[in-house]
C-alpha cells in the first residue's frame, strides 16, 4: 500500500484491534481524504469506539497499517514518544463526556494546551482562544468555569479545544449523545460550521438526520466490521444489505 499518497489524510490497511479475549475490529480497511466528512453509524458494540480511538492510538492494533497525516504504523514498529506527539498533533479527539479541566477557566481550558504541546505564549495562546470562542459562539465565556456552563456549552468548548492544536483531522465520538436535543443541536451548529470549512472529521453518531445532512460518507459497522459504506443517500435512503436496514429502522423506532 501506499501510505503517503497526499490526497489521503487517513489510511488503515486490514487494522485488526483485540481487547483480552474479544475481537472488537475486524480487518478495517478506509481511506479518507482530505476535507472530507465521514459518518461511522452501528448499533452499541459494534466497535465504533475501538475504530475512532484507534486512529490515533488510544488503543494498539493487532494487526495492519494505519497511516495519519505523516505519522505511521505497523505492528513491526516501535513507537517513540515522538511519534506517538506527532499523532496527537494531527488528530483532535471530542468525547461524549467532555472532559475539561473543572479547576481551571475556559481560557486556562484552551489556551494551556497550546503553551504546552505548540510552545505557544501564554499572549499568542490567548488570542488563538478568543477566535476559537467566536468559532463556538462562545466569547463571552472566556473567564467561566466550566461547571457553570450547560453541557452543550461545555461541549462547544471541548471542540475549540481540540482545534486549538490545529489538527489536521478532527475524530468526534457521539459528542450530542450525553446532551438533551436542544443543547446537541448547538453542537452540531457548531460541527456543521466546520464540515463547511473544510475540516476533515470522523463522526461517530446516531443523529441519522446529521449525517445524512453533512457526511460526505456514511459507514455501518456492526460486529467489529465494516459492513457497508456510501453517499448518505445510498446508505441511510437505499441500504443493500438486511443488517443496515435492521439498523434503521431500529433508529428511527426510537425518534
Ligand atoms: N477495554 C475493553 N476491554 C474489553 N472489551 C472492550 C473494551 N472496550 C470495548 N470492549 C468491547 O468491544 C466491543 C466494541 O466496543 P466499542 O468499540 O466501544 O463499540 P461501540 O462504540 O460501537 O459501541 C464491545 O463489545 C465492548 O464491550
Ligand atoms: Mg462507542
Amino acid at each position: 500500500m501506499r501510505l503517503t499518497d497526499p490526497d489521503y489524510i487517513v489510511r488503515l490497511k486490514d487494522i485488526n484491534v483485540r481487547y483480552t479475549g474479544f475481537h472488537a475490529v475486524k480487518d478495517v480497511d478506509l481511506d479518507i481524504k482530505r476535507g472530507e466528512v465521514i459518518a461511522i453509524v452501528g448499533p452499541s458494540g459494534a466497535g465504533k469506539s475501538t475504530l475512532l480511538r484507534t486512529i490515533n492510538m488510544l488503543e494498539t492494533p493487532h494487526s495492519g497499517e494505519l497511516s495519519v497525516g505523516d505519522f505511521r504504523f505497523d505492528v513491526s514498529k516501535t513507537l517513540t514518544a515522538a511519534d506517538l506527539l506527532k499523532l496527537r498533533r494531527a488528530t483532535g479527539m471530542v468525547f461524549q463526556s467532555f472532559n475539561l479541566f473543572p479547576h481551571m477557566t475556559v481560557e486556562r481550558n484552551i489556551s494551556l494546551p497550546q503553551m504546552r504541546v505548540l510552545g505557544r505564549s501564554k499572549a499568542e495562546a490567548n488570542a488563538r482562544t478568543a477566535q476559537l470562542l467566536d468559532r463556538v459562539k462562545l466569547a463571552d465565556k472566556a473567564h467561566s468555569y466550566p461547571s457553570r456552563l450547560s453541557g452543550g456549552q461545555q461541549q462547544r468548548i471541548a471542540i475549540a479545544r481540540a482545534l486549538a492544536l490545529d489538527p489536521q483531522v478532527m475524530l468526534f465520538d457521539e459528542p450530542t449523545s450525553a446532551l438533551d436535543p436542544e443543547l446537541g443541536l448547538e453542537v452540531l451548529a457548531v460541527m456543521r460550521e466546520l464540515a463547511r470549512d473544510g475540516m476533515t472529521m470522523i463522526v461517530v453518531t446516531h443523529e441519522i438526520a446529521f449525517a445524512a445532512e453533512v457526511a460526505d460518507r456514511v459507514i455501518v459497522m456492526a460486529n467489529g466490521a465494516i459492513i457497508e459504506q456510501g453517499t448518505p443517500d445510498e446508505v441511510i435512503r437505499n441500504p443493500s444489505s438486511e443488517r443496515t436496514r435492521q439498523f434503521f429502522r431500529a433508529i428511527l423506532d426510537r425518534q
